[in-house]
């Protein structure tokens, strides 16, 4: 990075700055990861130059020949490792994915169900402040109270009272595997399609570690920078079985399959030039996750996950559901006096980030909170394993049982330092 040192100190500053950060303190975030270098640099080169609207072999700019390269290969690992028949590398987010996913089989004002934010579903899910609460008619669902599972039997009530046109399934913050054949079911009974968002467990969904939904919903979308380790993004995916039996017709009376509808919803319907860099640095991705050492990784994320999750539940911590199937765990707090806007900012003073969340029938605001959310998919990344997440679930209960007091604080942030040394991450550019 010299030449960016020598043309904007400042911007070269901050981002030396966010690298130490993202070396010396605990990244605990269960949406985040640390991608590999080979990952960085396909991201930090000139294909960001390139205009690029349409698809490999039918752009609207001449000078693809070599984007195209990255944009079959990024379509042909992904399919390969979701078992998946067509692919749409282009949302340029996760967001993207789902508001072109929407429009693939319903259109404003149609009902659509999906999981209430407050038990753990995301914005694009139903928030009445996003395009899907704005543009659509929102019906939801959540968990159980007693068991914290998502309640399937309220989703069959509400899906046959509603009679909705698109299911939306997958979670922000749900740390149980997903039921995707009952939802099919549900969805059959009453025509509606259904879509399963699977933004966060993408990588042990790839990885073969729990259960797939391609051959259960009509589309699948993911965001790529999660467990699946890739950069920033969204995809599509379609199933085989969708793909070779559904045809839409669309208002002109011609028939297309889901892949073309879904193809032009995100161009042109909802994006123009694709981010043809990201895009080359998705396919880099993939190739790392259809790679051996990939499914050990995923692996150890999901032991991980449970060894902290124990551990925590031994030291009094009440989890939703009382544990975790995937990488994601959500605490909440309400036993220990606390709010989750004051536990998260209590853990960042003394170097573990997390966020605040909802906890399903939560009684604060969502700025306040009740619970966090907590994850491994980034320190499993650096080589930690249940060893770590035994010292990490201490270190969270010694802020938590002693907020405000700064002498403990300081005590958890030179072990936490310790912890990262032992474990390095990315080297500073000289
Ligand atoms: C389930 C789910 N869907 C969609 C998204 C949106 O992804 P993005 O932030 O890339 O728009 C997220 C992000 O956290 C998510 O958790």
């Amino acid at each position: 990075m010299s030449f960016l040192k020598n043309a904007d100190p400042e911007i070269y500053k901050s981002i030396n700055d966010e690298i130490s950060r993202q070396n010396n303190l605990l990244e605990l975030i269960a949406s985040e990861n640390f991608v590999s270098v080979a990952v960085l640099e396909a991201m930090g080169q000139v294909m960001t130059n390139k205009y690029a609207e349409g698809y490999p072999g039918k752009r609207y700019y001449g000078g693809c020949v070599y984007v195209d390269v990255a944009e079959d290969l990024a379509r042909e690992r992904a399919k390969k490792l979701f078992n998946a028949e067509h692919v749409n590398v282009q949302p340029h987010s996760g967001s993207q994915a789902n508001i072109a996913a929407y429009f693939t089989f319903a259109k404003p004002g149609d009902t659509v169900l999906g999981m209430n934010l407050d038990h753990g579903g995301h914005l694009t899910h139903g928030s009445p402040v996003n395009f899907s609460g704005r543009l659509f008619r929102i019906v939801s669902y959540g968990v159980d109270k007693e068991t914290g599972y998502i309640d399937m039997n309220q989703v069959e009530d509400i899906t046959n009272k509603e009679k909705p046109r698109l299911i939306i399934t997958g979670a922000s913050a749900y740390p149980r595997e997903i039921d995707y054949k009952a939802f099919r079911e549900i969805a059959d009974k009453v025509g509606a399609k259904l879509v399963a968002d699977i933004a966060h467990p993408a990588g042990l969904i790839a990885a073969g570690l729990i259960k797939s939904p391609i051959l259960h919903c009509h589309l699948v979308t993911t965001t790529t920078h999660k467990t699946l380790r890739g950069p920033r993004g969204g995809m599509i995916l379609i199933g085989k079985d969708e793909e070779n039996d559904m045809g839409i017709t669309t208002p002109k009376g011609k028939v297309k399959s889901v892949g073309q509808i879904v193809d032009s919803n995100v161009f042109p319907g909802f994006q123009g030039g694709p981010l043809m860099h990201v895009i080359a640095a998705k396919a880099v991705a993939f190739k790392e996750a259809l790679e051996p050492a990939f499914k050990d990784y995923s692996i150890q994320v999901i032991k991980n996950a449970q060894a902290l999750a124990k551990k925590l539940v031994d030291l009094d911590y009440n989890l939703t559901s009382n544990g975790t199937d995937t990488h994601v765990m959500l605490i909440d707090l309400r036993n220990k006096g606390l709010t989750g806007k004051k536990a998260e900012r209590a853990l960042e003073e003394a170097g573990i980030t997390v966020n605040k969340n909802m906890v399903p029938f939560d009684d604060q605001s969502p700025f306040t909170t009740s619970g966090i959310r907590i994850g491994t998919p980034a320190l499993t990344t650096r080589g930690m394993q249940e060893t770590e997440m035994e010292v990490i679930g201490d270190l969270i209960d010694q802020v938590i049982m002693n907020i405000g007091i700064d002498s403990v604080y300081k005590k958890v942030r030179s072990s936490i330092y310790e912890l990262c040394q032992r474990f390095p991450l990315y080297q500073l550019p000289a």
